[in-house]
């Protein structure tokens, strides 16, 4: 790994106070930032970090604006399945972020291609990412750039693997069925963010970690691009980090 920082950390809590420790400097730095943000179950104790220090002052929202990765294609906002829905019960309703500024690719448009389009665009108006966080898929996946022949340098729609959609279907209630295509910003756009942050936890991430960052840099396992990038932090759980060879990780407690 060229320019990476990788820190093992006790337990989920810990992960979600060291991620906040990088949003926190990246805002300080620059209060009217570009954050990119991510779903799913990892960036949790991160969220509930940030609201935390957001009301004992510590942190401003209201020069930041956020771009998220993806969002499932058909997906009303308003769904609580949506993606737009969990950023704003996990994040934004609960600090002070201009709702205006809160930006997530369009399910439901018409043209995905163009939404797509104009979702590039936006990122480059808006000066690109200052700081992008990631999770990562059990078969690599950043964002939904799922396994493939090559790098999707661009936003573009995408059909999940049936490995994501099953590991999706954890969050979705029985008689709901879970969307098989999505929107994803794409790898070059991740790529092009001046520092990232991947989160991984538990156990089931361990071996596509170690795969993913000391394994050979391939779109079949989309995360390995990070390899390449000169600014990242990665923030593992003991379980997810436990194959990680020791003398290229801090352990911190
Ligand atoms: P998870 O998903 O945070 O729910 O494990 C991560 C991902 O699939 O990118």
């Amino acid at each position: 790994m060229y320019g990476a920082r990788i820190i093992v950390v006790k337990d989920e809590q810990t992960v979600g106070k060291w991620a906040a420790d990088v949003f926190e400097q990246v805002i300080s730095r620059k209060p009217d930032c570009l954050l990119g943000l991510a779903t799913g179950t990892t960036p949790l104790t991160l969220y509930r970090e940030l609201v935390r220090r957001y009301h004992r002052q510590m942190l401003d929202f209201s020069g930041i604006h956020t771009v998220n990765l993806d969002e499932y294609v058909g997906m009303p906002p308003e769904n609580h399945q949506s993606y737009r829905y969990f950023m704003e019960k996990n994040l934004f309703q609960q600090i002070n972020i201009n709702p205006k500024n809160t930006h997530l690719l369009n399910g439901l448009a018409g043209d995905a291609k163009s939404e797509c389009r104009a979702y590039d665009r936006l990122i480059d108006e808006l000066g690109g990412i200052d700081l992008q966080l990631l999770g990562i898929g059990q078969n690599g996946h950043i964002g939904f750039n799922e396994p493939s022949d090559n790098f999707y340098l661009q936003t573009h729609e995408v059909t999940l693997t049936e490995e994501t959609r099953r590991a999706n279907a954890r969050l979705f209630a029985e008689d709901e069925i879970v969307p098989s295509q999505a929107l994803t910003m794409g790898c070059g756009y991740i790529f092009a963010a001046r520092k990232i942050l991947l989160l991984a936890i538990g156990s089931g991430k361990a071996k596509i970690l170690q795969r993913a960052l000391f394994g050979q840099v391939t779109p079949q396992v989309p995360a390995s691009l990070l390899q390449l990038h000169p600014d990242v932090t990665i923030i593992a759980d003991e379980a997810a980090g436990r194959l990680l060879p020791e003398c290229a990780t801090e352990s911190v407690s």
